[in-house]
């Protein structure tokens, strides 16, 4: 496994991930941990695109339990259908939050978070985890992030599996 993580300082977003995404395949590869395997992917992903936060929630006893993450600390639990992440795992469905101040019942875990794009992660279509990365800017997040953050929920989700 390699011991830096290679970004290209000047690419542009798509670029970036599609340098990330082998990256993470190649650390998960292997490795059987789910929590080794979370921390590592909050990791590259943060030093990547130096988001606000970065981190995971799992679903524990039916309510999501904050994971490994990277940034400031977060709020420890988020029930079902509650702010952004509660209500990805509701939806099942990837949530992009342009400005948070106009999503009905998001959860300011910090009051820096301006946007904020949350990923299911799912095992046999069910939600096991959300992938949540905020920033500290307005309309960070699009569907390039979208794309490329579900194919890593893809390569987490495996995990579960193996
Ligand atoms: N804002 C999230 C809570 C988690 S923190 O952002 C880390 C939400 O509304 O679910």
């Amino acid at each position: 496994m390699s011991e830096n993580l290679i970004i290209e300082a000047n690419a542009s977003k798509e670029e970036k991930y599609a340098t990330l995404l082998p990256q993470i395949e190649a650390v998960i590869d292997g490795e059987p941990d789910l929590i080794a395997n979370m921390a590592n992917v909050a990791s590259m992903i943060q030093e990547t695109f130096q988001f606000w936060w970065t981190g995971f929630y799992r679903v524990i006893d039916n309510i999501l339990v904050l994971g490994p993450f990277q940034g400031p600390m977060a709020c420890t639990r988020i029930k079902f259908g509650k702010g952004v992440c509660g209500t990805a795992w509701k939806e099942s469905n990837t949530i992009v939050v342009p400005n948070v101040d106009e999503f009905p019942g998001h959860i300011a875990c910090s009051s820096a978070s301006k946007s904020e794009i949350v990923v299911p992660i799912k095992v046999n279509n069910e939600v096991v985890g959300v992938l949540d990365i905020d920033s500290e800017k307005l309309n960070t997040f699009d569907d390039t992030d979208r794309k490329w953050l579900e194919k890593v929920a893809v390569l987490l989700s495996a995990v579960y599996n193996s």
